[in-house]
């Protein structure tokens, strides 16, 4: 991930402090200036020696009974500086308080008690959006995290043979798992000698031929980082998996992350660095029930407009309202995949996924979805025109 610098502004000495310990403990910022004045005129000290370091992010704390002058500073700051993300960091029991600062042109309002984490997925949305806004040139990859409602909704089943399809169309893809316990490896027959944990703690030496010897590679050419096969004590940081993901993308066109039951910061972080969150759930009440939930967890942190839901071993049953089902969770409902128990579970004990398996119902439903994902990427689109042209 490339570092932030970040300039903050706090009146109050030891949440100042707090607040650099906090940006610096993230590892993909750090704090490079702090002022206990909140500037308000251009010929004040602290605007001066801020404006030439150029930081990318300006952290505000709005101190407690002086709202007014951190808004004041706030809006000061987004007009001379109009490169830096202004981040405001202040109570959530102020409804209007949020908003007058967002209205002053403050990009993130972040709570306080202030966590690290916190910090960290500001940190990583604002990366994401000013590499979206530079996609053309950075060209980076894409992830695709896939979640399920509960375990046995078939996450894995549908990371694996999603990644294999769009290996098939496009190349050049990687399979991350990230479930609890890692199914993929089977799922793939595939033998691993590390996994995603080695190359999370490796990652101060990590860079993509590293990263490379760390993953194991499917026929055809899918490069696969395995899940643990027993649960771990110790977890990497969010930190970790952010430097992860950033490596990758720069390696891989497409990314799919099977997160399976996963929920915690990690599994936040791909969310809100996926462009897709397929979210696996069967169209029954306890398992529509889950995935409301699941969606509210994963989605808080902002990510909520890119969920999509995927309804596995689906059939067409009397009583079940789609409208209504989309309304409850707050998601669309992207795919439907076909109930094909015996194809599924079969590939699962072969090590053969279906989507090997030549065409059935249901490999022309994943090869589906992963066009639909990929419809409105600009080189998928080029190769496809030239395929047509070659016929
Ligand atoms: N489309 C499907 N049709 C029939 N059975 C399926 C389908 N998808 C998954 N399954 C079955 O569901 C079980 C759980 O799938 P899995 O992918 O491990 O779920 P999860 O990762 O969400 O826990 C598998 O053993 C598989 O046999
Ligand atoms: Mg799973």
């Amino acid at each position: 991930m490339p570092e932030l610098s970040v300039a903050v502004f706090a009146t109050d000495k030891d949440q100042r402090t707090l607040l650099q310990v906090m940006v610096d403990g993230t590892s993909v910022a750090r704090t490079v200036c702090s002022h206990s004045t909140m500037p308000l005129a251009a010929n004040d000290p602290g605007i001066h020696k801020t404006k030439a370091l150029s930081p990318d992010v300006v952290l505000v704390d709005i101190a407690i009974n002086d709202e007014v002058t951190a808004l004041r500073t706030m809006q000061f700051l987004h007009q001379e500086m109009p490169e830096a993300a202004v981040f405001a960091v202040g109570p959530m029991t102020q409804p209007q308080l949020i908003v007058n600062s967002m209205r002053t042109g403050v990009r993130e309002y972040i709570k306080r008690p202030t966590s690290t984490t916190d910090l960290l997925e500001a940190f990583v949305r604002l990366t994401a959006t000013r590499r979206k806004a530079g996609r053309e040139t950075t060209k980076k990859g894409k992830v695709f995290a896939v979640v399920n409602a509960k375990g046995g909704s078939g996450a894995t089943t549908v990371a694996v043979n999603l990644a294999l399809a769009l290996q098939n169309a496009h190349h050049n893809t990687a399979l991350v798992d990230l479930a609890p316990m890692g199914h993929c490896a089977l799922h793939l027959n595939l033998r691993p000698n590390f996994t995603v944990t080695d190359a999370v703690t490796n990652l101060h030496r990590l860079d993509a031929s590293l990263l490379e010897s760390f993953m194991v590679r499917h026929d055809h050419g899918l490069q696969v980082l395995a899940g643990p096969a027993i649960p771990r004590m110790m977890e990497p940081s969010t930190s970790d998996f952010a430097r992860l993901f950033d490596t990758m993308v720069g390696m891989f066109q497409y990314i799919v992350v099977d997160v399976s039951s996963r929920l915690d910061g990690a599994a936040r972080l791909a969310s809100s660095l996926a462009e897709k969150i397929l979210l696996i759930a069967h169209a029954d009440v306890a398992s529509l029930w889950s995935a409301a939930r699941v969606a509210q967890y994963l989605g808080e942190n902002g990510s909520r407009e890119r969920f999509g839901l995927v309804l596995n071993r689906y059939r067409k049953v009397g009583g079940f309202n789609e409208a209504e089902t989309e309304a409850a969770i707050g998601a669309p409902v992207l795919w439907r995949i076909p109930n094909q128990y015996f194809a599924v579970s079969a590939a699962i004990d072969r090590g053969v996924p279906v989507m090997q398996q030549g065409n059935s119902e249901i490999s022309r439903s994943i090869a589906g979805l992963a066009e639909h994902l990929t419809k409105d990427d600009l080189d998928v689109k080029r190769s496809a025109w030239s395929l047509f042209k070659t016929v």
